[in-house]
């Protein structure tokens, strides 16, 4: 069963300089204790899809339209979440589905302590009362690691460090055993030598509490840690779906290469960093065919002027690229 699934999905901002198309048409589904990663370049849509699935987008200037976008929650009720109004979002939202983001200090509110942030989790949404919402929090700060929670309890959060505040955020949105969580970039703020230690805690969390979880990120490095399944994302679109073993031993879309290939030891025969040509388009002005054309070292005059389909190869791996690997090796010489 799925705990999301959606189907088409687009988000299109209304801009001064015009309509950008942030995201076009994409499919997405996560499984019941799956853990499914979306990994792209900066400005590929990825923060935009990860907040579409949590309904927090404004409209104006962001329109979200999508032919399903189905919830199923703890109880196999099915939400249509575009359909929600804010207070039934609300209610979703740390219950169901939490998020993570990628700096800490702008969830926390900075004049309430650490702890009386954790009680309101437990006051709002368990209606319990103060002390025994206090012995929740210190429990929950204790599961994510936290020493002295009595003491960490009554600090504010400037008084905390990056992977304290993330740990923090760890324990609020997990407190409540959501049924997805989703988190954006969740390390990228943090001391390389925190990152991996935050990134266990979120595994560890999630299979704990079998949460389903939607990594978002642009390191092929996190995705191979924390996911199962992994969509490659690219100019608002998918270009690239599968398992994580198979995406990257053996990857079909050049574009999904090009990034296993900027990430150093991961391709063995590459072992040098590599940095993909040219930058993603501006969003107002992305290539006529294949998103890719301008960047990819085989593009045709078909790749040029004709958008190619995302060819479902029937095995759980789809592909948005007219070639084959094999034809791509042959084309390169
Ligand atoms: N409020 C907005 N108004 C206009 N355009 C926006 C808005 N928010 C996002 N965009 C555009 O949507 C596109 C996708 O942005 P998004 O934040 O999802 O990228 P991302 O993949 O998360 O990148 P990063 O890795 O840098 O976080 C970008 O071109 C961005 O400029
Ligand atoms: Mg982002």
């Amino acid at each position: 069963m799925n705990v999301l699934d959606i189907k088409n999905l687009k988000v299109i901002f209304r801009t001064e300089e015009g309509f950008v198309r942030a995201v076009e048409g994409v499919d997405l589904h996560i499984g019941e204790g799956e853990r499914v990663a979306i990994v792209g370049e900066s400005g590929c849509g990825k923060s935009v899809t990860s907040l579409a699935c949590m309904n927090l987008l404004t409209t104006p200037p962001a329109y979200v339209t999508a032919d399903s976008f189905v919830f199923t929650d703890h109880d196999g009720h099915k939400h249509n979440i575009l359909e929600k109004t804010e207070n039934e979002m609300l209610a979703l939202r740390a219950e169901e589905m939490a998020m993570i983001f990628q700096d800490p200090s702008t969830f926390l509110n900075p004049v309430m302590t650490i702890g009386e942030q954790l009680d309101e989790v437990f006051i709002y949404h368990m209606n319990m009362k103060p002390k025994d919402a206090r012995e929740c929090s210190l429990a929950m700060m204790r599961k994510v690691g936290i020493p002295d929670p009595e003491m960490r309890a009554s600090q504010y959060p400037h008084e905390l460090s990056g992977g304290l505040k993330q740990r923090i955020l760890i324990a609020m949105a997990t407190s409540l055993s959501p049924r997805l969580l989703i988190a954006d970039e969740p390390t990228t703020a943090l001391d390389v030598t925190i990152q991996a230690q935050i990134l266990r805690l979120i595994s560890e969390r999630c299979a704990k509490e079998k949460m389903s979880l939607l990594m978002i990120t642009h390191d092929l490095g996190v995705v191979r840690e924390m996911a199962d399944r992994v969509y490659v994302m690219y100019c608002g679109k998918i270009v690239e779906e599968g398992s994580i073993e198979e995406i990257l031993k053996r990857p079909q879309h050049p574009y999904t290469k090009a990034l296993i290939d900027t990430v150093p030891g991961m391709d063995e025969e590459v072992d040098r960093f590599v940095q993909i040509p040219h930058n993603v388009p501006h969003p107002m002005h992305k290539p006529q065919g294949c998103y890719f054309s301008n960047r990819c070292a085989y593009c045709t005059d078909l790749c040029r002027t004709k958008q190619p389909p995302l060819f479902d190869r029937g095995d759980g791996r789809k592909i948005r690229c007219y070639y084959t690997p094999e034809e791509l090796w042959l084309k390169s010489y």
